[in-house]
């Protein structure tokens, strides 16, 4: 092997790795920005209207153990949930057509019940909503999302369809 040769041979052998090198930094940041965004991300692909009988089911089982308690068991809300209370934060608000769960998109919901709102709202704000992404699963957030919508008129169904088709 000339030097000249010798001298393109690493300086192929450098690029080669370098792309290796790019190719193992690449993977790790997509897999961060995945791991990251995993729940927007899986929330993505809105669902409206499609949940068998079999989901609805199970989501009102999810809804009666996790959210009944403080969003009542007829999905009611608490009494003057448009108030803030001592503590300076809102009471649970009804998932009936009273409240106003129906005027956000299927995203966004999942979304509030993934996060919570404080984390969904930022600035400081402070709720009583938590986030269930370290208790229930997203079959189970989807599952009661389905539920707490197979409960609404059909008026206020079709104007959340509009609004989870515009987001
Ligand atoms: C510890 C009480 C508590 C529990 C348990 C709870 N929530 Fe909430 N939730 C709240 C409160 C309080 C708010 C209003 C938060 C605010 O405005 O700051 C809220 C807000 C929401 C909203 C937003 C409604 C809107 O119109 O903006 C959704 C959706 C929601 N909850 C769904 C659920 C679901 C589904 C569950 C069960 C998996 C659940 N919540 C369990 C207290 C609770």
């Amino acid at each position: 092997m000339t030097h000249k040769q010798s001298t393109r041979a690493q300086a192929a052998k450098a690029r080669a790795r370098r792309r290796g090198m790019t190719l193992k930094t690449a993977v790790a940041v997509l897999f961060g920005a995945v791991t990251l965004g995993a729940g927007v991300w899986l929330f993505a692909p809105p669902r409206a209207g499609f949940a068998s009988a079999d989901e609805i089911a199970h989501g009102s089982a999810v809804y009666a153990e996790n959210c009944a308690s403080c969003h009542g068991a007829n999905l009611e809300g608490q009494p003057n949930w448009q108030t803030p209370g001592p503590n300076g934060r809102y009471p649970a608000p009804p998932h009936d057509r009273n409240g106003h769960t129906w005027h956000h998109s299927d995203q966004v919901l999942a979304q509030i019940i993934y996060y919570g709102t404080a984390a969904m709202v930022g600035n400081g704000y402070e709720s009583d909503m938590p986030g269930f992404s370290s208790t229930l699963s997203e079959a189970d957030i989807l599952a009661v999302l389905a539920f707490i919508k197979s409960t609404w008129p059909e008026r206020e169904a079709a104007f959340q369809r509009q609004v989870t088709q515009q987001n």
